[in-house]
């Protein structure tokens, strides 16, 4: 047993910020940021934290799923980082859903999404679990150096959640990881020990971007045709791919290597920017709300992100 989605929810700060806004105190354009990248603004928190918005996101989820928190067995959180270090963003969530069962948080970067549902499987096989909420949240805008114009313009914050309950819906699903701190990494709090001769570098996001870019093309189409040959499926058979939304050249480029309907490969990333672990499952509420998927229909999704790690997986919907 693995699990089937009964709900999805998502949620994303008030304030929208165009391109050209940003243009105001960067010496940037949209035209350059929406042509190399395909994003013309992000959402970023202003009085909001991310846990208001993931737990809008993990409500909006229940109740699609016709559930309530007390009904959970588990709670998976996926974050960078959550606004505390301790306790997890699970543990906080927990208590504000009304939920009173295990939480914790799980760091896969921008892949953390797909790491989770593995984990998630894991319980549903070992039967200990009946209903799992999967919250997903990134508040990047908090880990950026928004006076370097090569990483700020690329990312927003968001929340994505799923309901996952019993059923046999993860038809295959292919995790890795290639550790290398060099490519993208974001340092953490230094602290202030009197003893600490280590250097202090300031918390913000530095990437690679060439060497990112790269490695996700290879990636995604690399994982997408190996979940799809596990789950005994043909590449004409997946009806909606849900890529990770970091760069839509990198979602065209893979396209090229692989012969699904380019119709069929959904995309956000032009309103929400990169909003790490959270993209997947905010595009999959977005297109369960706007009614796309049917009963029986094959997704596959498929993450990258820090670490370097990836992620992918198909399902079989509803
Ligand atoms: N506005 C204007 N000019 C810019 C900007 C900007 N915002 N940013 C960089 N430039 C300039 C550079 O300084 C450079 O100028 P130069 O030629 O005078 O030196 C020029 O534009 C070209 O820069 P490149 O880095 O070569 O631009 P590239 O076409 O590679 O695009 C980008 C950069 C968008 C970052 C691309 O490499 C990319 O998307 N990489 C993948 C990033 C990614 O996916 N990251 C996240 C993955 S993990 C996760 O999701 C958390």
């Amino acid at each position: 047993m693995s699990f089937k989605i009964i709900g999805t929810g998502s949620a994303h700060p008030a304030r929208s910020v165009t391109n050209d806004e940003l243009a105001v105190f960067l010496d940037t354009s949209d035209e350059w940021i929406y042509s190399r990248s395909g994003i013309k603004s992000r959402y970023i928190c202003t009085m909001e934290t991310i846990l208001d918005i993931a737990e809008q996101a993990g409500q909006a989820a229940l109740e699609n799923a016709g559930i309530t928190g007390d009904d959970l067995d588990l709670i998976i959180c996926t974050t960078v980082r959550g606004d505390y270090i301790t306790p997890s963003m699970a543990c906080v969530l927990q208590k504000r859903l009304g939920a009173h069962c295990p939480a914790f948080d799980l760091n896969g970067a921008c892949s953390g999404f797909i790491y989770a549902l593995d984990v998630a499987a894991g319980f549903f096989a070992r039967k200990r679990v009946k209903k799992v909420l999967v919250v997903s949240s990134c508040n990047m805008s908090k880990l950026l150096d928004w006076t370097d114009r090569s990483t700020c313009v690329l990312f927003g914050d968001g929340a994505g959640a799923v309901v996952l309950g019993e059923g046999d819906n993860l038809l295959s699903i292919h995790l890795s990881a290639q550790g290398d701190p060099d490519v993208m990494f974001i340092p953490n709090v230094s602290g202030n020990s009197p003893f600490n001769r280590t250097p202090k570098p300031a918390i913000a996001l530095t990437m690679h971007g060439q060497d990112v870019y790269k490695f996700a093309v290879n990636a995604m189409a690399h994982d997408l045709k190996l979940v799809i040959e596990e789950a005994g499926l043909e590449q004409k058979d997946i009806h909606h791919v849900l890529p990770h939304q970091a760069n839509i050249r990198i979602i065209n480029t893979a396209i090229k290597h692989l012969n699904i309907p380019e119709d069929r490969y959904h995309t956000n990333i032009e309103t929400h920017g990169n909003i790490s672990s959270a993209a997947i499952p905010t595009l999959m509420d977005e297109l369960n709300r706007a009614g796309v998927f049917h009963s029986g229909e094959y997704l596959a999704l498929s993450a990258f992100g820090g670490g370097l790690t990836t992620g992918a997986c198909v399902i079989r919907w509803g």
